[in-house]
């Protein structure tokens, strides 16, 4: 009966042997069983000690490799036969020959012991130790020369959570049900504010503090620093299933629209109290601010366009997500001068599924003025195929927001080049990229291993002037300050 290994069993389930295996012998061990010891006999044989390869040993006899040339018979009284583990012998005395056989070419003799019974215990043990003293100590990934800020920063943030659990913990058990999971009570609004203006504020700047130290360490050193911090926060700060679905990725990329909605919807996500305080810390980061902020410029420059436009608009969300920003737009009611069509692009089906669902409910009422098409591709065709829009027409506005972060430059610019050519006369194209200067690095690629290619706002301006020479450039700031948008203006 095989028993998982937790599970303890009691003495009315215990078993003996089975079979004729009831008769006890003395268990045998082959050499393969005591590596890493090296295992051989000593034959005291006229006048000569001879060594043999030890095949198997027990507590009261060996097989082993009888020397050639020497004639053995079963029955043979042996005066001295040693056997040795490296530089143990712990047998050494008389032996009686009780088998002999061939093995591939080689003699093997069995013999019993008639001196004391070998310590078969002991030399297990030996084995032991010396496999642990082969393995070496353990490797130390987390050591590195310096670095003493980060390691203290680090070190501090860890006793920081450790003290804020139990507090939380204890509080969580006052709490009833719905303040801690339910909505719209007025302790769990006190409670969200309080975690906001005081775990929160100290967690983002523990966070900023911790990037600062780690900017300038070397690749080697990032790579020490990353396991330090693993070590003593990972466990802490995974607890958010926000962060835990960023650092894990179940759709095989970073930055899935469901890790969008916890940014723009669910800041106060988690099983226990202090899984809930971290998601809203890590909520109030200037990446995540950032987010939302490029999601209110971009909301901003559709509502004044709307109410601008005396003709018929055509706008493309280039990697559209969840598509928050149409969401809260068309929520509002905004004011529209004319019709507008619009057209959702993104490579996650589950993505143009979600915003299908929670937009229809808001642009149903503003029919006939809002057509909205969700258009299931990638931006590897759009690439490829400069006309794929070709069939809708020009577009007054196309924007991109969350997706040149993650492209290769000249990827960036073909891609941007494309765009531009689905500009009408008069449109314009906006991009944005999170900049070097992101305070949250540290967290998303120690943490999160969310790699961005970050770029500084000159060079988004050469990824523009490349994709479209001679057009009009801007760069339009959101409110975080650390992802700009470039403007390409087609006259
Ligand atoms: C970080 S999210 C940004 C979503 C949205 N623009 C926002 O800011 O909320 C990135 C989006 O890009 C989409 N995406 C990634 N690679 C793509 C590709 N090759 N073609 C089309 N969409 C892509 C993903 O499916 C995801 O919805």
């Amino acid at each position: 009966m095989t028993v998982p290994l937790h599970r303890v069993r009691n003495y009315e389930e215990l078993e003996g042997a089975q079979g004729r295996e009831v008769f006890f012998r003395p268990q045998r061990y082959c050499t393969t069983d005591l590596y890493p010891l090296h295992c051989e006999v000593l034959l005291s044989l006229r006048g000569r000690e001879r060594p043999g390869a030890l095949l198997d040993v027990s507590q009261n006899g060996a097989a082993f490799e009888w020397p050639d040339g020497i004639p053995v018979a079963v029955g043979d009284h042996l005066e001295t036969l040693a056997v040795r583990f490296d530089d143990h012998e712990p047998y050494r005395g008389e032996a009686r020959v009780g088998s002999v056989r061939n093995l591939n070419g080689t003699r093997v003799v069995g013999v019993s012991f008639e001196g004391p019974l070998l310590p078969i215990d002991g030399i297990l043990e030996l084995r032991s130790v010396k496999a642990f003293a082969q393995s070496g100590p353990p490797p130390a990934l987390w050591r590195t020369q310096g670095q003493e800020r980060f390691k203290a920063l680090v070190s501090d943030l860890r006793l920081y959570l450790e003290d804020w659990e139990p507090q939380l913990r204890r509080l969580e058990s006052e709490l009833p049900w719905h303040v801690l999971h339910g909505e719209g009570s007025p302790a769990r609004a006190a409670l969200i504010e309080k975690l906001r203006k005081t775990m929160a504020v100290e967690i983002v700047a523990f966070a900023d503090e911790i990037d600062a130290a780690s900017r300038g360490a070397s690749p080697a050193e990032t790579k020490a620093m990353m396991h330090w911090s693993r070590r003593h926060l990972h466990h802490l700060l995974m607890q958010a299933p926000s962060m835990h679905r960023a650092a894990n990725k179940p759709f095989g990329y970073p930055g899935d629209y469901e890790v969008m909605r916890f940014i723009y919807e669910k800041p106060f996500e988690g099983p226990t109290l202090f899984a809930k305080a971290i998601s809203l810390s890590f909520d109030q980061t200037r990446a995540s601010c950032a987010v939302r902020s490029r999601k209110d410029l971009i909301k901003s420059e559709l509502t004044a366009l709307l109410a601008s436009s005396p003709r018929p608009l055509r706008i493309l969300a280039i990697a559209s997500g969840p598509a928050q920003e149409l969401l809260e737009l068309f929520a509002e009611r905004p004011e529209m001068r004319a019709p507008v069509e619009i057209i959702l692009f993104d490579q996650d089906k589950g993505a143009l599924a979600y915003a299908y669902r929670r937009l229809k409910p808001v642009v149903d009422p503003l029919q006939p003025h809002v057509k909205m098409i969700y258009l299931n591709d990638s931006i590897k065709r759009l690439i490829r195929d400069s006309t794929l829009f070709e069939p809708f027409g020009a577009f007054d506005l196309i924007y991109s927001v969350g997706l040149f972060d993650y492209l290769r430059t000249a990827t960036a610019v073909g891609l941007a080049r494309n765009l531009v050519r689905c500009v009408a006369p008069g449109g314009r194209a906006l991009i944005a990229n999170m900049v070097p200067e992101n305070p949250s690095r540290w967290y998303l690629e120690y943490h999160l291993d969310w790699w961005l290619m970050y770029r500084t706002r000159a060079e988004l301006l050469d990824i523009a002037e490349r994709a479209a020479p001679g057009t009009r450039l801007r760069v339009l700031e959101e409110q975080s300050g650390i992802n700009p948008f470039v403007e390409i203006q087609r006259e």
